[in-house]
């Protein structure tokens, strides 16, 4: 059957945002399932730019049970995004399937968050909110009507994966809207796509320290006994993560304390909480259907039990998530406990239900799967609203429009290069990632993963299976321990950061080629090097940089991997300069750094300016007292940094008690920036009673 597309126009939805409304106005689309309105207000301050003089045109179309979505695009644009991948940033040229799951090695659009947005170098995005698996054609096939000139693959040029004029999507519902985000660059597109979706999350400042996960079967007084050694040793730990063994019986899960292993769970909570520990707990969402919680359940899950067994609650359906919301209140809320790590809401295909499964509220199983994760974060954050308490946890599946759920993704992959690019990867798509470290064969491999935890959203080692501890491989140990205490020292810095996610929309930790002016090389043109096992089709590998990221807006992190003493580093335009002595970068853009010692390296833009807290061993600890900052400023051109603070935990930062102060220096005549920001007015933050200045550079 050939196709009829039929072309649909763009219509003004918000800001520097357009859409073309196409499903029924009550279909469970993405946007619609996370409920968070957009925010306006910021959209407006981010301006009020018209239809991109570059925007795509869309036809819209069926064929057979098909709906077919077509965006068009110029030859030589280059996208970017289509959710959370590992390999690779750019997705011209590439097909995928939107699919929720567990990343398994390529990215073929089955990973945890496959979120249908992407991003074009002609300055804008399109995201397609739809509840649905989504088959994506950027550009490896052509429609037989804009297919490219023939070429025979003798002739020095023919290239087997050619661009293309459109980006394709089709789907067997008609359940969904387009949208259209305008930006001068490409940070400013996904600024207006988070704060569509309701900006990103602002965690609890104690979300930002340092994490521990125990081994599965650990018991209350064995973690006393792990908190006394951190202790006792000086490492520093913030929150502490109970794995399945804590539930009375897991994979189905009974969400009640095993009391064997957690006699008292509510003493145990407030011990910790009194050493500014908190608790989270390790969760899947298969209910056993023996416990008490499940017996309730019985006509409000799914037609289909998991792998292990297991009633799966709909969360589309109120009476659903009063009961089960009921069991995480009273057994784990009101005790203290701080979040959750929701685990296995992504797949695989064996364990969680079929696309026929049947559940209560009228969604089938391919709807629960795309949307399941999304559901799971809003329901476990709803209940820390109820108590006025910020969470922070982990998610293991998630979607479009989770941006304002305080979660971050993780997986079993443990790819350290790959963990990398997700985290580039996660900013282009309105989601959080972290690389957690687990166990290690080698001392410098567990260090430098240990670094790169401690360079992103969440610090974490998650010892559920190897029980490997920070101090495991003695030789690295004293470097684990410094780049943990440097993670915290560097709290009001980050928490700006996250802050800037929240209210404009710009993503904490972000690939390079959302930086402004960054000119590296961001795809490859024409063919690759013919090899007839490898690269049969000597397609071309693209040139992206994907192993080096930006932590909000003056720090460069450019990890080291096992085995390596130096690597290359691609510089934004500007002058340079190393975090830790001040040493100005020679020789870029693009420079081979040999680091001097073990520490990861990191470097600061000219004028940077980058606020610290003294040496802490616990951030609620530390939080409690007005602290002395240390703000240090590189280079030698003037800077400036918007330094946020609230309380840090509670929702009192969106009535009005959010705080900002503007950290600046000036050019002296001498030619060295001077301070400009007077302790008086860095008192105007509740956190802080000053600071000493130091210059760099
Ligand atoms: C896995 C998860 C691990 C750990 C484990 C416990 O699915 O990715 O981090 O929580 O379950 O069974």
């Amino acid at each position: 059957m050939a196709t009829t597309l039929i072309s649909a126009s763009w219509q003004p939805c918000a800001p520097g945002v357009w859409t073309i409304r196409h499903g029924s106005p009550d279909a469970p689309t993405l946007l619609r399932t996370a409920g968070n309105p957009p925010r306006l207000e910021a959209l407006l301050a981010l301006g009020t730019p018209s239809l991109p003089a570059s925007h795509p045109a869309v036809a819209l179309g069926a064929v057979g049970q098909r709906t077919v979505i077509s965006v068009s695009k110029q030859l030589e644009e280059k996208l970017f995004g289509l959710g959370l991948n590992f390999k690779q940033l750019g997705v011209d040229r590439t097909v995928r399937d939107l699919h929720v799951d567990h990343y398994s090695g390529q990215d073929n659009g089955r990973t945890h968050a496959p979120v249908p947005f992407y991003l074009s170098d002609a300055g804008y995005g399109v995201f397609v909110d739809c509840a649905r698996y989504l088959n994506v054609n950027a550009g490896g096939a052509h429609p037989i009507t804009r297919q490219p000139p023939e070429c025979d693959r003798l002739t020095p040029g023919w290239e087997a994966v050619r661009p293309g004029q459109s980006v394709e999507f089709s789907t067997h519902t008609d359940d969904f809207d387009l949208y259209l985000f305008a930006g001068q660059n490409l940070l400013e597109v996904v600024q207006r796509f988070n704060l569509f979706c309701g900006g990103g999350c602002l965690p609890p400042k104690w979300g930002l320290g340092f994490w521990y996960r125990v081994p599965i079967a650990f018991t209350a007084d064995d973690a006393r006994a792990l908190v006394a050694q951190f202790a006792a040793r000086g490492y520093p730990l913030d929150v502490l993560g109970l794995e399945p063994g804590w539930h009375s019986q897991s994979y189905p899960c009974t969400y009640e304390w095993n009391t064997a292993r957690f006699p008292e769970p509510a003493d145990f909570v407030a011990e910790m909480r009194a050493k500014g520990i908190q608790i989270n707990l390790w969760e899947n969402g298969c209910v056993s259907p023996s416990s008490a919680t499940g017996r309730q359940l019985v006509g409000h899950c799914g037609s289909y039990a998991a792998g292990w067994g297991g009633l799966i609650p709909d969360l589309a359906q109120p009476e659903a998530g009063r009961i089960w919301g009921e069991v995480h209140e009273k057994q784990h809320i009101a005790i203290g406990v701080s979040g959750y790590k929701l685990d296995e809401c992504d797949g695989f295909d064996q364990w969680v239900w079929p696309d026929h499964a049947e559940f209560p509220s009228g969604l089938d199983g391919e709807q629960v799967r795309q949307l399941y994760g999304l559901q799971f974060q809003k329901f476990t954050d709803t209940l820390f609203r109820k108590h006025g308490r910020r969470t922070y946890g982990l998610v293991r599946g998630s979607n479009g429009g989770a941006q304002p759920y305080p979660y971050v993704i993780y997986n079993d992959h443990y790819d350290h290069r790959d963990f990398v690019t997700a985290l580039c990867s996660s900013s282009l798509c309105g989601v959080l990632w972290t690389p957690e470290a687990r166990a290690s064969d080698r001392a410098d491999d567990w260090l430098r993963r240990m670094q790169t935890t401690c360079f992103s959203p969440l610090a974490m080692l998650n010892a559920w299976a190897s029980d490997t501890q920070l101090w495991s491989f003695p030789e690295v140990a004293l470097d684990v321990q410094e780049v943990i205490r440097l993670r915290l020292r560097l709290l009001p810095y980050l928490y700006s950061a996250f802050a800037r996610y929240h209210f404009e929309g710009i993503p904490p930790f972000r690939a390079m080629l959302l930086e402004p002016g960054f000119v590296g090389p961001r795809t490859a043109a024409g063919p690759g090097v013919l090899d007839d096992t490898k690269n049969p089709y000597s397609v071309a590998a693209r040139q992206e940089v994907k192993d080096q990221y930006m932590m909000g807006d003056a720090i460069l992190v450019a990890p080291l991997f096992a085995g390596e003493t130096s690597r290359k580093v691609v510089f934004p335009e500007g002058a340079w300069y190393d975090f830790y002595t001040g040493q100005p970068i020679a020789g870029g853009p693009v420079v081979t750094w040999t680091p001097a010692d073990k520490r990861i390296p990191l470097f600061v833009r000219n004028g940077g300016i980058i606020p610290m807290l003294p040496e802490i061993d616990n951030v609620t600890n530390a939080c409690a007292q007005r602290q002395t900052l240390e703000i240090r400023h590189y280079g030698d051109a003037a800077g400036a940094f918007r330094l946020y603070d609230d309380d840090g935990e509670t929702f009192a930062y969106e009535t009005g008690a959010a705080r900002w102060v503007e950290l600046k220096t000036v050019k002296t005549a001498a030619g060295i920036p001077a301070p400009a920001t007077t302790d008086a007015e860095i008192q105007n933050l509740p956190a802080y009673a000053g600071a000493k200045w130091i210059h760099l550079g």
